[in-house]
């Protein structure tokens, strides 16, 4: 049982020297490695390692194809400003051949789990000669794992699985006590810019988690672009978390007098403090209508848009 840290509770600065004792004990004066996406949780888990070890911890930047327009120059000019260095590792067409066909929610997590920890990582961390991994796992992540509604890419020891045994290397969560607002309260504490400590929540799966259906280049270049659109368009909302949806299923529209045989593109957008559950926010119709022009505007094929209106639960946050 995994003792929760509420961020009420929390007392950042004795968190933050606990933990960094805790990494220094558990990797001795061996080296670490650790995954940084960008998002909050590997953002905070970076600057903690990075406290705890210094050059003994190498950070890299896995380019997965699936991840947000820029995000990893962006990534990368960011911790470049905070002293640290990250190395991006092509890993494009391992996720892409991972992903062929697959359809299946499920499957398609399993396929990026085991491509992230399994393919790309074990030969990583082999090359360094690393013996753990360094990872922001919170405890949302493990809740949902374990109450088998989601898998979520992250969560090993509580579904039974050694990594040891499983990849050939340890994994050391040092957020696992925390949820998203704990671990925001921790990331503004270690230094983080605000836009990373307070960046909306981004899924390990990334842009996977967004497509419904095969999950190929194409598709996923049509829900980068979308994001991108949906991203800048709400920020100023305050909302928790938005994001743009590709539906596999095509529907009939019209464009410039012609049958135009076209996407659906879901937006949602959502009031959550912890992401355990969440209603969507009430934005103004005109805003929405807004969206909609921008999406069938900008994007090439796209004919139809729509607004998830229901709550978590039963949806959930991402759409697979
Ligand atoms: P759901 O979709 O389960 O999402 O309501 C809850 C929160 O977790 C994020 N999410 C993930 N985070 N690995 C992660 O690290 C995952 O596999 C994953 N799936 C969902 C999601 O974006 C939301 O903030």
């Amino acid at each position: 049982m995994i003792r929760e840290i509420t961020a009420q509770e929390l007392d950042t600065d004795r968190f933050i020297e606990e933990k960094v004792q805790d990494i220094r004990a558990a990797v001795g004066d061996g080296m670490a490695i650790n995954a940084l996406s960008g998002g909050v949780d590997s953002s905070t888990v970076t600057m903690l390692g990075h406290r705890a070890l210094g050059d003994r911890l190498k950070t890299v930047f896995i380019e997965n194809g699936i991840m947000r327009e820029g995000e990893p120059a962006q990534v990368v000019g960011f911790f470049a400003k905070l002293g640290v260095k990250v190395e991006v590792v092509d890993a494009r067409k391992e996720f892409f051949s991972a992903l062929k066909g697959v359809m299946d929610p499920e499957e398609k997590r399993e396929a990026i789990t085991q491509t992230f920890y399994k393919d790309v990582f074990g030969k990583i961390v082999k090359s360094s000669g690393a013996k753990c991994l360094l990872q922001g796992t919170i405890l949302t992540d493990v809740d949902e794992t374990v109450a088998g509604i989601k898998r979520q890419h992250n969560v090993f020891e509580q579904l039974g699985i050694d990594p040891q045994q499983a990849f050939g290397y340890r994994i050391i969560e040092p957020l696992i006590q925390l949820r998203k607002d704990g671990v925001r309260k921790v990331g503004k504490a270690l230094g983080l810019p605000v836009e990373l400590f307070d960046r909306i929540p981004f899924p390990g799966p990334a842009l996977a988690a967004r497509v419904i259906g095969e999950v190929t280049p194409e598709r996923v270049e049509t829900v980068r672009k979308a994001t991108a659109i949906v991203e800048r368009m709400l920020k100023q909302s305050g909302a928790f978390q938005y994001m743009a949806i590709l539906h596999e299923d095509r529907v009939t529209g019209v464009r410039d007098g012609k049958r135009d045989f076209g996407h659906q593109i879901e937006v949602r957008c959502w009031d959550s403090v912890d992401a355990r559950t969440a209603s969507p926010t009430k934005l103004p119709f005109d805003l929405l209508e807004e969206l909609a022009g921008k999406l069938t505007e900008e994007i090439p094929g796209v004919v139809s848009v729509t607004y998830n209106i229901a709550s978590k639960p039963p949806s959930t946050l991402e759409a697979v």
